[in-house]
């Protein structure tokens, strides 16, 4: 959290910060021109959660789906439609466990995340909520899940955690046979316009003085690959455009720009740049998307967990 704190000391004067305490597991909230931001035990997380970060993940989840043509690629279709516990780790307002839990009514579905962003009360019946850090443990048995699902962490975790804790965890938590499944964008900029670089770069060293790693999606099938209780790690990447060659490109240079928007404070600050040259740095990259041709990789990861006869052999 020092970083968070050395962000907020830096900016006091200059942002309309105000600060609050708050109950349980949230260590302290406060508010940066409007937005709400939290941070809790051991979460070097850095976003906001309010609605309108709530919309822009909402956006996201949509997009992704449709650039994969689906909500998951791992071979679990079968098990959801008979009935299985599947599990989303940092589930954030809980879309992919809501909408998923609507189409395989057989199945229980769990979303796990360290904020409670999601939704507490209008649900059905087979989506369940519940506040918990994975970096200290997931509240659940070993072995308990046919499917355990991640995704957008990739502002979460160091390698470390991510080595050491979140995917042994996800593996612990999954049943043997079962499946685990992560995905994310690639935060390189490919083809990237000068403006759009330098905000990319200026995101990328916000991410490394956390010990987080922008491009944390290119490591997922080797950290994978090493676990030797999981087998059959499968790949998929998929290449989108930014700017207006279609619907999604569309959609995805919309997401990109609440998401430049909603770091606009370390921005900024990094850049040592007004808010209003930086409002102007996004007409700008607009204008370079269709000029240098912009794309973002996605990248989705899934692997299998052997069987305990497999395992002991
Ligand atoms: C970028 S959002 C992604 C949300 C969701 N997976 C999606 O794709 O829309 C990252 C989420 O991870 C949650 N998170 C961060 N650190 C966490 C931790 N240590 N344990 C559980 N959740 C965490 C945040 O609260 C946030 O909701």
């Amino acid at each position: 959290m020092g970083n968070q704190q050395s962000f907020l000391l830096k900016n006091k004067n200059k942002s309309k910060i105000s600060s609050t305490k708050t109950s349980s597991t949230e260590q302290k909230c406060w508010y940066i021109e409007g937005r709400r931001y939290a941070n809790y035990k051991n979460s070097k997380y850095f976003f906001p959660e309010d609605d309108f970060e709530i919309d822009r993940l909402q956006m996201q989840h949509y997009l992704f789906r449709h650039i994969f043509y689906g909500n998951f690629s791992a071979p679990v279709e079968d098990v959801l439609k008979k009935g299985g516990r599947i599990l989303d780790v940092g589930c954030g307002p809980g879309t992919w466990v809501l909408e998923n839990s609507c189409e395989f009514v057989r199945s229980e579905f769990y979303g796990i995340d360290i904020a409670p962003m999601f939704p507490s009360m209008i649900k059905p019946r087979n989506a369940h909520f519940i506040q918990a850090n994975i970096l200290d443990g997931l509240p659940f048995d070993n072995n308990s899940f046919d499917f355990v699902h991640l995704g957008f962490l990739s502002a979460c975790f160091s390698e470390e955690d991510w080595t050491t804790q979140v995917i042994p965890e996800c593996i612990r938590v999954c049943k043997p046979n079962g499946w685990i499944e992560f995905y994310e964008g690639d935060g390189a900029a490919f083809n990237g316009g000068p403006c759009y670089v330098r905000i990319v770069e200026s995101l990328k060293q916000e991410f490394s003085a956390m010990n987080l790693n922008i491009r944390a999606a290119i490591f997922y099938k080797n950290w994978l690959l090493k676990e030797p209780t999981l087998t059959k790690v499968q790949e998929e990447v998929k290449k989108q455009s930014i700017g207006n060659c279609d619907n999604l490109a569309i959609i995805m240079e919309e997401n990109l720009k609440i998401l430049f928007q909603t770091l606009a404070p370390r921005i900024v600050n990094n850049l040592g740049i007004t808010m209003n040259e930086f409002e102007r740095m996004l007409q700008i990259i607009h204008d370079e998307y269709s000029k240098y041709g912009t794309y973002m990789n996605f990248h989705r990861v899934y692997a299998q967990k052997v069987s305990v006869s497999d395992h002991t052999c």
